[in-house]
């Protein structure tokens, strides 16, 4: 696709996002994108567009020869998948925003580009409208990354920061971040940490070139955290984030997880509040930045939906660059978390699991334990699953062994 070609654009789905990109598009003319067809799934709905846009055939987008590029931006990951492979497999261009299809697919997603010769882009779906992927694949391209990690999802984030700073029940506070079109139309995706394992998913790959399934990534969300928690990290000073972490621990293992972690005041993460989203990028050279922005909601979503779209015009692909770099990564359980486990009775958790321990506390009401554990040890624990148990992990530096600058000179 080239600079002359008009953007012929069939988009599905109208919901927070899909509304947005149909806005934004109609005040950037320049950017000669034209909607030309919208598939919806409730045609009773009323709609902020003229209903003639509007279908709720699949087929009249995916057939119209015209319509050179595919926006897709539903909820429903199956539909979307059906959607974005048979528009790939027809030559058409996609962006999408659907995490949790493209982490599910991404490897059938990467050969039905290269068969077809044609392009997916899917900023918006990792961080809203902070340019993680596009960072990834073409600023760090070179700079070996030791670590990708920060607060990837907005809903729980939100919720958080709520509950934190106003005292917010946490039905309240999720309340709200549905009402605010945060939360996904499942909100147990958030906050169960799911959504943002999807995300940590796509960014393995764009980071270290693994193809993961997400769902051995494993993920912690909020809906276990105590009040006693809260009480432990303000006497602390450490703020309590979702963080997903992707961290090379040697020269070919990455530790990947999505835990709640206390984050300490000198962390970059500790004043990302509501729903903003902050990434710490750790590289051997450049040593960390950090890039933050708005992670959920819809002008912010809309804004990566329309670099995207804008990209297209001069037909930019992302190359998988990390895949083609001879380092074989995998996702690795062989690593050490600094942890801490409060809990009912502290017979339910085993402490023989733990390398050693730091502290205990036992008051009538909540006992908790804090020390190391291997990675591996955790998340096969049985007392990890019991939901009077709260974990949440010390915000862990763990510079990878080869990391050291010496190596350079
Ligand atoms: N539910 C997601 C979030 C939306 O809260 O981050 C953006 O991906």
């Amino acid at each position: 696709m080239t600079n002359d070609k008009k953007l012929i654009i069939g988009l599905f789905g109208f919901g927070v996002v899909g509304e947005g990109i149909y806005r934004v598009l109609k005040q950037t003319p320049t950017l000669q994108a034209e909607i030309k067809k919208i598939c919806i799934r409730h045609p009773e709905k009323k709609r902020n567009a003229p209903a003639e846009l509007f279908t709720t055939d699949a087929e009249l987008l995916l057939n119209d020869a015209d319509i050179n590029v595919i926006v897709e931006l539903i909820d429903d990951s199956d539909a979307a998948w059906e959607i974005v492979s048979a528009s790939l497999g027809s030559g058409k261009a996609v962006v999408s925003a659907n995490k949790k299809m493209i982490a599910a697919h991404l490897a059938e997603l990467l050969q039905l580009q290269l068969d077809n010769n044609t392009s997916l882009l899917y900023e918006a779906a990792v961080c809203g409208s902070i340019p993680v992927i596009r960072n990834l694949e073409e600023y760090y391209d070179n700079d070996m990354l030791n670590s990708v990690s920060g607060i990837i999802n907005g809903s729980t984030n939100y919720i958080l920061t709520r509950m934190n700073e106003d005292g917010m029940a946490y039905d309240e506070a999720l309340k709200l971040a549905q009402q605010l079109g945060f939360a996904e139309s499942d909100p147990t995706l958030d906050v169960l940490g799911t959504d943002a394992a999807n995300k940590l998913a796509i960014i393995l790959n764009h980071a270290y070139g693994i193809v993961s399934d997400p769902a051995d990534i494993m993920c912690k969300g909020i809906t276990q955290l105590h009040p006693a928690d809260s009480v432990y990290a303000r006497e602390k000073g450490y703020s309590i984030k979702l963080v997903a972490r992707a961290q090379r621990v040697n020269h070919t293992d990455v530790a990947a997880y999505v835990l709640p972690t206390f984050v300490g005041p000198r962390s970059q993460l500790f004043n990302v509040r509501f729903e903003f989203n902050g990434v710490i990028i750790g590289t051997r050279l450049a040593d960390e930045q950090f890039i933050y922005g708005k992670g959920a909601g819809r002008y912010p979503t809309s804004s990566a939906v329309l670099s995207d779209i804008a990209a297209l015009r001069y037909g930019y692909k992302y190359e998988y660059k990390k895949s083609h770099t001879g380092v074989d990564y995998q996702v690795s359980d062989n690593h050490v978390l600094r942890l801490y486990v409060s809990c009912r009775d502290i017979n339910d958790i085993v402490q023989d699991d733990f390398i050693s321990i730091d502290e205990t506390y036992s008051s009538q009401d909540r006992k908790y334990i804090t020390g190391s554990i291997s990675f591996d040890k955790l998340r096969n624990a049985a007392w990890l699953n019991n939901p009077d148990n709260s974990v949440i992990v010390f915000e862990n530096p763990g510079v990878a062994e080869d990391h050291q600058l010496e190596e350079l000179v």
